[in-house]
């Protein structure tokens, strides 16, 4: 059995969702039942605790980015339910995401993929808060650095002729380049039509001083807690290697569509900082062979 080790990262995002359902204003951006309970009583004190915008911008500045990217891929993921009738939900570095504990979809087949040993931690999580994720969940450990993503998939049931959306939320920024291209070259043979959801972030030299000193303060956090950041593009970088790939680009939002979409006319300090940040959503086009 695979040592159950927190993915420190996976454990401050959860935390942010957590302190959206708690503090942030209504409506939430994303309202997600089951955020707090995940966490369990330890986190009840630090969560009380979270700071509010108007005191601590930069914290809720990723509360608000996170929170935005989750509801862009279940946002995508209804959307794509109702046009092009997905019948699959992938969830890549799931983390402590709790979409296959509450989905709402019954014909909807859902596979988290996570490194094997966060993976584990979060089978404990949720048994400690006893949250049963429905039957058509299914938890595949992956590591994207050395294992294929492919034949854990295929072992695990997945069908990659089905229409799929897959969601890759705060995990590229993570990763070789090696990993990234192993693991779109798996995506990109998905059903045509089928979509990736997954977010990075814009190399240092092409943010203004502040963002960089941001970055800095970030990265140097990330790092320490073992996971450092280590691959970024530009929009047109990115465009290329998808385009290599064979997968189109549907939408590649900045930091104002992302708020024109979701965070307007709120009345709390729930808002973004910085233009770093990117989320991109991409479509297989290619036929399976
Ligand atoms: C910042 S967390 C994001 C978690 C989740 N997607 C969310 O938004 O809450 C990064 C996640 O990426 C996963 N991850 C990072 N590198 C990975 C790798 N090489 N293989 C598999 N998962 C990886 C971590 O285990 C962690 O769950």
């Amino acid at each position: 059995m695979m040592q159950a080790t927190p993915s420190r990262t996976a454990l401050r995002v959860a935390l942010r969702r957590a302190a959206h359902q708690l503090h942030d204003a209504k409506p939430l951006v994303f309202d997600d039942p089951l955020a707090v309970p995940i966490l369990g009583p330890a986190f009840h004190d630090e969560l009380r605790r979270t700071p509010d915008g108007a005191r601590r911008p930069f914290s809720a500045g990723l509360r608000a980015y996170v929170v935005t990217r989750a509801r862009l891929a279940e946002d995508t993921l209804a959307a794509a339910i109702a046009t092009h009738h997905t019948q699959q939900y992938l969830v890549l570095g799931a983390g402590l995401d709790t979409f296959a504990c509450r989905n709402p979809y019954p014909a909807l087949r859902v596979f988290e993929v996570d490194h094997p040993a966060p993976h584990s931690w979060k089978q404990q999580m949720l048994a400690a808060a006893n949250i049963t994720p429905p039957p058509p969940a299914h938890f595949v450990p992956v590591d994207f650095e050395r294992d294929s993503l492919r034949a854990r998939l295929h072992a695990a049931g997945f069908d990659e002729t089905l229409p799929t959306v897959t969601a890759w939320l705060g995990v590229v920024p993570y990763l070789t380049p090696d990993a990234f291209h192993a693991t779109l070259r798996v995506l990109a043979r998905f059903h045509p039509g089928s979509q990736i959801i997954f977010d990075y972030s814009l190399p240092r030299e092409s943010l203004p001083p502040v963002e960089q000193l941001m970055l800095d303060s970030l990265s140097a956090r990330v790092a320490l807690a073992g996971e450092p950041f280590q691959l970024f593009f530009t929009p047109s970088q990115l465009a290329e290697q998808l385009d290599r790939l064979g997968l189109r680009i549907v939408e590649d939002l900045d930091a104002d569509s992302l708020t024109a979409r979701y965070l307007t006319n709120r009345s709390d300090h729930l808002a973004l900082r910085g233009k770093a940040a990117h989320m991109c959503i991409a479509a297989s086009t290619t036929p399976n062979p």
